[in-house]
């Protein structure tokens, strides 16, 4: 089972940007939490971080052909892309939306989602912990549906 973790604008400055909110650790580092923890669970993950929304509306919808489901942090496209949104409800796939801050306890402008009614669930306020609940929420929510992975070899 393979999952693609998205990471949207200035994500790629995790590290330098503002860690008083986003925490000291760059996107390299929450990565490689996340691939541990993927190891852990018996899963695979590939990731993609991209500035450009045009770039994660193509990922997503190349995403059905390779990957079971997404954790994905929109960052501030989270607040304003319908475009974003309608990748998801295309794609079809289960989606977690996670964010390093909790976005309510911030700008109001940060207080709408436009792409977690896309989504099944949305976890915030945890940093770098905030991608690996979403992991693990994913992972249960695919083997719901698709059973146990069989005992390796
Ligand atoms: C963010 C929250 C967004 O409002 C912001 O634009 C980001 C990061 C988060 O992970 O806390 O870039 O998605």
């Amino acid at each position: 089972m393979k999952i693609l973790v998205l990471n949207g604008p200035n994500l790629n400055l995790l590290g330098e940007r503002q860690p008083e909110i986003y925490g000291r650790d760059g996107l390299g580092e929450i990565l490689r939490q996340v691939r541990e923890r993927a190891k852990a669970l018996g899963v695979e993950v590939d990731d993609f971080q991209s500035n450009e929304e045009g770039a994660l509306v193509t990922k997503i919808g190349e995403s059905p052909r390779q990957y079971a489901g997404l954790i994905f942090n929109p960052a501030a496209y989270t607040h304003t892309s319908v475009a974003l949104r309608d990748a998801l409800d295309a794609c079809r796939l289960p989606c977690v939306e996670v964010h390093l801050s909790n976005v309510h306890r911030r700008e109001a402008f940060r207080h709408t989602s436009l792409t977690a009614a896309a989504c099944v669930g949305q976890i915030m306020g945890f940093g770098a912990r905030s991608y690996l609940l979403g992991l693990e929420a994913l992972v249960g929510i695919l083997r719901e549906k698709t059973g146990p992975a069989p005992a390796k070899a």
